[in-house]
């Protein structure tokens, strides 16, 4: 058997400006999807699930070439593994040339699902990496994680970039503009985050941007500013600037509120956070429900976040310099 973790991530800038090619800086978060692959004798799949919060999260089954799988999960844990695992899968049988090859494949998660902390490409790395070492074959991180994207592109009907496979596959905080994939210099981020115990409708919320992207120059504008406030971030970063950071984080989030992608509760905590004198925070990914990210170096806004109306978790998460892990 070869056990594979890797880590889920934050947007620190730049979600659903990147759908237009405007660059976005994810960070890798310690908090981990660990994949272990077996090799079976006959040609079947089965997928055995963990620890994997599954509110509101929906996966549309993306069907191999083998059997339906044996399903060792609840009934919604079976539709979020079965499609990316079954997905990944395909992938290590394409690399490894072997067709006809069957795995027990045990997932356990840490990354609340669908809730824009790049739960599915943590999984869908774990799995690539685990079962081609599983058949004597260890791929490049860049393969790697072109592979992941190829997963996660199948499984959300083409609705993915490069940002969450990239970043969980190489860890530390990345920059992706389209195609263009690359590693930061960042400092030790004083990451907090704050999840609402539900889930955003990433096809939706996509959609939705388009729509008013189309019908109103400003919120094309909008899009462009969020790109500019990337750059500004990436400098940023490589300054070790936390205040600055969570000044353009706080921008960032006015923005992305502008072009309709966040809730209620993710504006609370946003608030929540900012009340307790985190240098800034934003909602992380699709939005509509899920995950904000807030940066302080002190317990408060974690204790804030914890009293706050709507927040169902909020932790600590360092940055993970690591990507892919190779356990066993
Ligand atoms: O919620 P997540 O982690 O899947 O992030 C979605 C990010 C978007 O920019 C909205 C879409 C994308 O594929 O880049």
């Amino acid at each position: 058997m070869a056990v594979s973790s890797a880590p889920g991530k934050v947007y620190l800038f730049g979600e659903h400006a990147v759908v237009y090619g405007e660059p976005a800086v994810p960070c890798a978060i310690e908090r981990r999807a660990r994949v272990g692959v077996e090799q079976r004798s006959d040609n079947k799949l089965r997928i055995h699930a963990e620890d994997l919060s599954l509110d509101g999260f929906t996966v549309e089954y993306a069907g191999g070439a083998n059997d339906r799988p044996d399903i060792d999960a609840s009934e919604s844990l079976l539709n979020a593994a079965m499609g990316y695992i079954d997905s990944a899968i395909e992938q290590v049988r394409d690399v490894t040339d072997e067709g006809d090859v069957g795995f027990d494949v045990t997932i356990e998660s840490d990354i609340p699902l669908g809730a824009g902390l790049g739960s599915s490409a943590a999984v869908a790395v774990a799995a690539i990496d685990a079962g081609t070492r599983e058949l004597g074959t260890t791929l490049e991180t860049d393969e790697l994680a072109d592979r992941a994207y190829r997963t996660e592109h199948e499984v959300q009907s083409g609705q993915a970039s490069r940002a969450d496979t990239f970043c969980s596959a190489t860890g530390g905080a990345v920059r992706v503009e389209g195609e263009d994939c690359r590693s930061l210099e960042a400092p030790d981020l004083p990451i907090v985050v704050g999840f609402d115990g539900g889930a955003g409708d990433t096809g939706k919320l996509v959609a939705g941007v388009r729509e008013l992207r189309d019908e109103y120059g400003f919120a094309a504008d909008t899009v462009d500013a969020i790109g500019d406030v990337v750059r500004n971030g990436e400098q940023a970063l490589a300054d070790g600037d936390v205040e600055e950071l969570g000044r353009l984080m706080d921008f960032n989030h006015g923005l992305l509120s502008a072009l309709g992608v966040s809730s209620r509760s993710l504006d609370s905590m946003v608030w929540a956070a900012r009340d307790a004198g985190a240098h800034g925070a934003k909602l992380t990914g699709a939005g509509g429900g899920g995950c904000i990210v807030a940066l302080d170096p002190t317990d408060e806004t974690e204790t804030a976040l914890s009293y706050t109306p709507g927040c169902e978790d909020a932790f600590r998460a360092a940055l993970a310099e690591t990507g892919v892990e190779r356990l066993e």
